[in-house]
């Protein structure tokens, strides 16, 4: 049996590490997800001027509305450990004339190289279901977080996944079974508050909200796939299975009643001022 094995730990390890890129693209245009990203940044209070840094940048999704957001007296630094992705975000942030305010690095979210207290605000999202140490990511973040400012983290989580599928029980054999072959954390959504929390940050609030897919786009018509991929892969079902299964989604949607949900859960927390300091 293969072992566990979450691509995110290793893009540029993967056989098609483009394909990822494509991927975190099309997911990021779906309609819902600019939704959920917008209320995400509101949520976290970001303002123009703000120098931010985003950790998991992926191509750029959330660092390109930052750098729209902060606008030009604000700084946007994205890091993420794939140079394939890393140089995606370039030419993306480039080509939208958004470079120079957005800068990109390679490097790791638990060692950032970044002074203590740098950021006004530091973020990662759907990061931390895809790493072994997230706690040491949290604590890295609030480390380059000036007092007072914002420390923001957003996951979905997999416990929360709804496909409407004539085959309930296969439904959840597959997306529960590969969720938690190929997701190194599946239930982070509901544990960021309480890394936050461990993190020292204060006033820690959470937003839960939804994703939702009622055409079967691109992008989840590729989880989907995936997923399906991966529980042949496993033995948790046999490849005949696992071919009707799409099969059927794909019939749900061209019927026009296709349903896939998952929650997304956002937290927030403030750095707190040093004991007999003052944040600004
Ligand atoms: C699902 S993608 C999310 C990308 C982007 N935040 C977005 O929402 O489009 C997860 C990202 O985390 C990155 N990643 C994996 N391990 C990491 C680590 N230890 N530190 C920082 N980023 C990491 C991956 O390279 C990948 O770009």
């Amino acid at each position: 049996m293969p072992a566990h094995a979450d691509p995110y730990l290793a893009i540029d390890r993967q056989p098609d590490p483009e394909q990822y890129a494509s991927f975190l693209e099309a997911r990021g245009r779906t309609r819902s997800q600019t939704r959920l990203r917008r209320r995400f940044l509101r949520f976290c209070g970001i303002r123009p001027g703000w120098d931010v840094i985003e950790v998991g940048a992926g191509t750029g999704v959330l660092a390109r509305d930052l750098a729209r957001l902060v606008g030009r007296r604000g700084r946007v630094t994205g890091v993420d450990p794939s140079r394939v992705l890393i140089t995606t975000a370039l030419r993306l942030a480039r080509e939208q004339g958004l470079d120079g305010r957005i800068a990109f690095r390679v490097g790791t979210g638990a060692r950032l190289g970044f002074p203590a207290n740098r950021f006004d605000c530091a973020l990662a999202v759907t990061v931390l279901l895809h790493v072994h140490q997230p706690g040491a990511i949290v604590r890295e973040l609030a480390r380059v977080t000036r007092a007072g400012g914002v420390v923001g983290i957003q996951d979905q989580d997999l416990g929360s996944m709804v496909l409407d599928h004539p085959d309930q029980a296969l439904t959840r054999r597959i997306l529960d079974g590969a969720g938690a072959r190929t997701v190194v954390n599946p239930w982070s959504g509901r544990a960021l508050v309480g890394r936050l929390v461990e993190a020292g940050l204060t006033k820690v609030r959470l937003a839960t909200d939804v994703f939702q897919d009622t055409t079967l786009t691109e992008s989840t018509h590729s989880t989907l796939t995936r997923r399906a991929e991966t529980a042949v892969r496993f033995g948790l079902v046999g490849a005949r299975a696992a071919t009707g299964w799409l099969a059927a989604i794909e019939r749900l949607a061209a019927q026009g009643r296709f349903v896939f949900t998952i929650n997304f859960y956002g937290a927030a927390g403030i750095k707190p001022a040093p004991s007999g300091g003052r944040s600004r």
